[in-house]
């Protein structure tokens, strides 16, 4: 099958050398190669959240496993907790966190909106446990400015927890800079590898103040994940079967991240988000997100006037073979998604779908 040209806000197309590794035999989830390609992942790992101090998990499964994972370990039922939300994404946060009992207050704005910091300031006057909120908002194209949400809750006493899922790697995240306490991502998008890996980051202040005997649960639990490494550490690292294929293309997708470097990554994902941009405004389309916080990784934009976005989402996959997304929630039937995340971030591939986009309106 025709896999067509991958222009979803993840997963995104894989480079050859990592579906390479995806076709290759099965092999042992320990062992010496095992150790060897878990020990270069935690470093690369840390290369990636440019925190040489973290404690870093690649947790085996999408990325809600991960804030699972972070909610398990550090959140106990009856936890305030401030969600600052303006779209999707912000919302299933709540969602999420609600399930693990905790008192999840949220800090909403409109969709497509930037967070309102003076709501937040104002809920962070009663106290709270953590604040969490989504770095990129997959579902408006919005990039949340980090700096003063993690100011707001630093100065309140509260923990910080980032998802980071449509941003690592795609946009700046200097997250032991900022003092940001622990954060995940998935490994489906700007890592560009496949689908099934959630990395997990935590600051050594978080971590050292939980007593692990206090958390539930076990496979969810990152003091479970810590034991294995250092019990463990020698032949068997990772608590429970990870695919090889998966872990090894993981690998070999953070190598190549780390070989064109993250800060030459980050300017290739802004590059190329601005000629899209750029092109798709040329088209008469419409961004949703204030012009300061438009991500680059993830365009959602309005359709010249006239033009049905889910025609258009359909026409691109039957007439030219590229998949782009449309909108979600209210944005549905309004707005489309493009990703230009990892291997999409590429100026060619984006002249052919700006062609393609034009010959479709
Ligand atoms: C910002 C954001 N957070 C969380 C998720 C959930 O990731 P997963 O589907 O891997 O659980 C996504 C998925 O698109 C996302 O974009």
């Amino acid at each position: 099958m025709d896999p067509g040209l991958l222009f979803i806000p993840g997963p995104v197309p894989l480079p050859p050398e990592v579906r390479e590794e995806m076709a290759k035999a099965a092999l042992p989830h320990y062992g010496d190669a095992w150790v060897k390609a878990h020990s270069e992942t935690h470093d690369m790992l840390r290369y990636l959240w440019s925190a040489p101090d973290a404690h870093v998990f690649p947790i085996a499964g999408p990325g809600h496993a991960a804030l699972e994972a972070i909610a398990y370990t550090f959140l106990r039922p009856g936890d305030r907790v401030v969600v600052v939300s303006n779209g999707f994404f912000g919302e299933r946060t709540h969602e999420v966190l609600q399930s693990h009992r905790v008192k999840a207050e949220v800090v909403a704005s409109p969709w497509g909106a930037a967070p309102d910091l003076a709501k937040l300031r104002a809920a962070l006057k009663t106290p709270t446990k953590a604040v969490v909120f989504v770095h990129n908002e997959t579902s408006t194209g919005v990039t949340n400015a980090l700096e003063p949400i993690v100011e707001a809750a630093h100065a309140a006493d509260a923990f910080v927890v980032v998802d980071a899922v449509s941003s690592l790697g795609g946009l700046p995240l200097p997250f032991g800079k900022l003092g940001i306490d622990a954060g995940f991502t998935a490994s489906q998008k700007c890592i560009a590898a496949p689908a099934g890996i959630a990395p997990v980051a935590v600051a050594p202040a978080l971590w050292e103040s939980v007593d692990p005997t206090s958390v539930e649960g076990w496979y969810l639990n990152l003091f479970t994940w810590d034991r294995y490494e250092r019990e463990w550490g020698d032949w068997h690292p990772t608590p429970t079967t990870i695919s090889s294929n998966l872990f090894y293309a993981f690998h070999r997708a953070l190598t190549l991240l780390r070989k064109e470097g993250l800060e030459a990554r980050v300017a290739r994902h802004a590059k190329v988000a601005a000629k899209l941009r750029a092109g798709l405004i040329d088209l008469g389309f419409k961004p949703v997100g204030p012009a300061a916080h438009l991500s680059n990784t993830v365009a959602c934009l309005t359709p010249p006037e006239g033009v049905d976005p889910m025609r258009l989402v359909r026409r691109l996959k039957e007439e030219h073979n590229i998949y782009i997304s449309g909108g979600l929630g209210p944005l549905r039937g309004k707005t489309i998604r493009i990703g230009t995340m990892g291997t999409q971030a590429d100026l060619e591939t984006i002249d052919w779908l700006l062609k393609a986009m034009r010959a479709s309106l």
